[in-house]
């Protein structure tokens, strides 16, 4: 089954991702008020063709929760400029210094080091002030924003990358143990995912135990999502991945496939897929398009 494209989801993804698409761009439409060289660097990653995964969750869960999915369209729109902003920056010279990134040069390769910093900040300042103005009613809003700032800041993907970052330079002395990678890719990529099912939900008013499922869901789903692409880094394809491969074992990178080997990450990738898809189907009528999300996360090739 290797080798699935997000393209091939059932219904109603493909509509999703053409609806974020348009939503995003609409965000960026007629920004006058922006410097054009800053406005051009914004669009250029935010639209260069990511999967939308995040954005996608956001309204999957929403519809699986009972709400029109149109309501979340601003959370999810707010996570995929977080998203977009995080990649920005982890591409940067200072960081994983990569230049190639979801098919084109990155952000700093196409525009300079400042303006690549400063589209990641405004990104991620556009984000909050999206959620704060378009989702209804205000207290929602308000929750949303915390959950967002939550998953993206100091306490789980800043920390998360700030220690990824320091598993390299750490030399003898780094904490190479299980627990320290589950942490890393918990906070740095494991987050953002658990918190795109959350804003769904929040959207939704969903129950207790609604968010409970959906966390449950999103936390293996988040794990596995990151031992992928721990993967595809040791044995996917530049081109059909976007992005530059054995970057990690040249860096030094504490990953799956460094501290267990691949067949081995292999099998837990899939062990936590089950999960994920139990947990999802454990929410009833309207989840089998988070169960086929949770076995493209696990056969994907970008
Ligand atoms: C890449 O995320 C960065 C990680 C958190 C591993 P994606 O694989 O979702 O990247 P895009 O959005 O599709 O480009
Ligand atoms: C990036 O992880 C996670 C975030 C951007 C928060 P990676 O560094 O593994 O992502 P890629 O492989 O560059 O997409
Ligand atoms: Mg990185
Ligand atoms: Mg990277
Ligand atoms: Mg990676």
């Amino acid at each position: 089954m290797a080798g699935s494209t997000i393209e091939t989801l059932p219904s109603p993804a493909a509509e999703y991702i053409r609806d974020i698409d348009r939503a995003l761009e609409a965000y960026l439409d007629d920004r006058n008020d922006y410097p054009g060289q800053l406005l051009e660097a914004m669009r250029y990653s935010l639209m260069a063709g990511g999967k939308r995964l995040r954005p996608l969750l956001v309204l999957l869960s929403a519809k699986v929760c009972g709400s029109d999915p149109r309501a979340a369209m601003p959370a999810a729109c707010a996570i995929e400029m977080i998203h977009t902003y995080s990649l920005i920056h982890d591409d940067l010279p200072a960081m994983d210094d990569d230049d190639m990134r979801r098919g084109k040069p990155s952000c700093h390769a196409a525009f300079g080091e400042s303006t690549a910093i400063l589209a990641g900040d405004a990104l991620l300042t556009l984000a909050f002030e999206v959620m704060a103005k378009d989702i209804q009613p205000p207290a929602t809003a308000a929750a949303c924003c915390v959950a967002l700032a939550s998953a993206a800041g100091a306490a789980n993907m800043v920390g998360g990358q700030v220690d990824d970052l320091a598993q390299e330079s750490a030399g003898a002395d780094a904490d190479r143990s299980l627990e320290m990678l589950e942490s890393i890719h918990r906070r740095k990529t494991g987050a953002m995912l658990t918190t795109s099912l959350q804003l769904g939900g929040l959207v939704a008013g969903a129950s207790q135990q609604k968010i409970e499922q959906l966390d449950n869901y999103g936390r293996n789903l988040g794990l596995a999502f990151q031992i992928v692409d721990d993967l595809l880094d040791c044995q996917g394809d530049e081109s059909q991945l976007g992005k530059r491969t054995q970057k990690d074992s040249e860096r030094g990178k504490l990953t799956f496939p460094s501290l267990m080997g691949v067949e081995a990450s292999r099998e837990r990738a899939a062990g936590l897929i089950t999960r994920a898809t139990d947990a999802a189907r454990s929410l009833g009528e309207g989840a089998e398009p988070l169960v086929a999300l949770a076995e493209f996360v696990l056969n994907r090739n970008r």
